[in-house]
Order: C-alpha cells, then sequence, then structure tokens
C-alpha cells in the first residue's frame, strides 16, 4: 500500500481526520505557546511602568478613535535600523497596561513607542494644527478642531473603573479622585500634590508632566492627546535594565 493509499484513508475517514488534525494543531500550538510562559523577555519586570493618568488616558482614547493607529505603530523591534532610529526596543511590560495594545504593523508615519519627550507641546500643538507647516512633505491630516472640543472629565471615573475591570491596577484612591487628577494635570494653579503622590516620583520612580500642554485656558482633547504623547515610552527606567543582546 502506497503512502497515498494510506493517507487517503484519513481523508476518506471524518472522524479520523479531525482527531489527527486536532492532535496536529494542538501540538503545533503548544509548541508556539508555551515557550512565551518561560522566555525571559516576554514576562520581566520592569521598574517605572505605571498605569496612564486619567488625563493620559482620555487622550489614548482619542488616539484610538481617531485611527492614529491606521499610520503609527507603537512597538520598536530589535533590529538596528529600528533602534538606531527610535531608541531600545519595546518591552513587553511597556504594553502591559495598554487594552488594547497598538502594537501596529503599519507606518505610513514613524513609530511612536518613544515619542516622549522628543518634541515640545509647542511642537506638537503646531504639528497637530497642521502637519505640513512643520513637515511640508507630511500626508498626516490636520487635528485642529481637538484644540476647540472641551472636556470636563465627566466620565472619566467610569473609564478608570472600567480599566480595573481589565486588570489595570488602579487603586481605590486613583478610582475615586479620577476626576480631580483629571482636571489637575492641565492646570499648573490647580492642586497637584494628590496626582503627583498617586502617580509621581514617590510610588513610581518619575514625576507625572503637569503642565498646560496645548497652552490654552480651556481643558481640551488637544491637552489630554499631547499629555499621552508625551509620556509614551518614558516610562520604564532603563538604568536598572541589564539585558540588552544588542547594545
Ligand atoms: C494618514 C496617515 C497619518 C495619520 C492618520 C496620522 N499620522 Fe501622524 N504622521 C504621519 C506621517 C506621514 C508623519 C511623518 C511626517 C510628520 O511629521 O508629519 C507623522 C508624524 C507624526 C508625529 C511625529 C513623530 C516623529 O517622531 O517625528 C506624531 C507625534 C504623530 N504623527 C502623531 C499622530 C497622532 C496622535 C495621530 C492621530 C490623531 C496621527 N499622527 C495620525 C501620518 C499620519
Amino acid at each position: 500500500m502506497s503512502l497515498l493509499d494510506k493517507h487517503k484513508r484519513i481523508e476518506t475517514h471524518a472522524t479520523l481526520l479531525m482527531v489527527l488534525a486536532f492532535l496536529t494543531v494542538t501540538i503545533g500550538g503548544l509548541v508556539q505557546i508555551v515557550p512565551l510562559f518561560y522566555l525571559e523577555n516576554t514576562i520581566e519586570k520592569v521598574e517605572g511602568m505605571r498605569p496612564y493618568t486619567p488625563l493620559e488616558l482620555t487622550g489614548r482614547d482619542i488616539y484610538i478613535r481617531e485611527g492614529c493607529y491606521g499610520c503609527h505603530s507603537q512597538m520598536i523591534r530589535p533590529m538596528r535600523d529600528e533602534y538606531t532610529r527610535y531608541g531600545h526596543y519595546s518591552l513587553a511590560a511597556e504594553s502591559m497596561y495598554d487594552h488594547p495594545f497598538q502594537w501596529g504593523s503599519k507606518r505610513t508615519g514613524p513609530d511612536l513607542a518613544r515619542v516622549g519627550g522628543r518634541y515640545s507641546d509647542e511642537w506638537h500643538v503646531d504639528h497637530f494644527m497642521d502637519a505640513k507647516q512643520v513637515v511640508p512633505e507630511s500626508v498626516m491630516p490636520p487635528y485642529g478642531f481637538l484644540a476647540r472640543a472641551k472636556l470636563d472629565g465627566q466620565h472619566i471615573q467610569e473609564l478608570i473603573e472600567t480599566q480595573v475591570i481589565v486588570g489595570v491596577p488602579y487603586s481605590e484612591e486613583m478610582v475615586e479622585n479620577a476626576k480631580a487628577d483629571f482636571l489637575a494635570q492641565a492646570n499648573p494653579d490647580a492642586d497637584t500634590a494628590g496626582l503627583e503622590a498617586r502617580y509621581g516620583a514617590a510610588a513610581f520612580g518619575k514625576a507625572v508632566n503637569i503642565r498646560n500642554f496645548d497652552g490654552q485656558q480651556a481643558l481640551t482633547e488637544m491637552d489630554a492627546l499631547i499629555a499621552y504623547m508625551q509620556v509614551l515610552g518614558t516610562m520604564v527606567d532603563f538604568s536598572t535594565f541589564t539585558r540588552d543582546p544588542n547594545r
């Protein structure tokens, strides 16, 4: 009996085919998935990661609403051209509070995983107003309307509570003060001590960016989006991170 004949027995016997196909897929799946639970770089703990502040989280929601991920990824791969241009390759831990993560594979514009601190707030305002005024060959659409969309934090506590449900470790205090923290971050005249205590240097090793991000009196979606841009990739303390095969 030739090999093909033997195979015919499998192909003409539905139950046998199903059982064998199931076994094959199971083994293949295990081979792919099980090592992830043991590989150091998928489970390593890093210093400095914290949940987003309420304003940053709102900025992230605007980022998703506007479909920025359609042109921008947030994942630096461990290849020389990438880490030379963008900085240290992305760690799994850096996305652990992102629901959903924004890794992406489409780069019409550059990767944004470490864009925090690379430009001034004013640069971001000008660039969002009309990218072509800043980078003439840009195809990024204008987002000036964000500067006119006022925010009052009406649903911010619910938003944080939803994040808690999916596993982001916001403390009870963070949830209770969500609205106060939301309003304080873009208003340096506000009482920002609570915000800094909950998300800042004492708790996570780095001060929160507290300032008027868009330069206008009113709190707007522009403030939120820039607060989000400016924190991207700035949380992890790489001085405590030694395992780095590439550099
Ligand atoms: C149609 C594609 C497209 C969309 C949609 C888009 N961008 Fe861009 N973006 C680009 C391109 C192209 C560049 C590079 C040229 C430039 O700086 O404008 C860029 C540049 C940037 C930069 C500067 C990055 C750097 O390292 O220089 C930031 C920040 C940015 N975009 C944020 C956003 C945000 C936030 C959104 C959503 C509100 C967005 N982009 C939507 C195409 C896009």
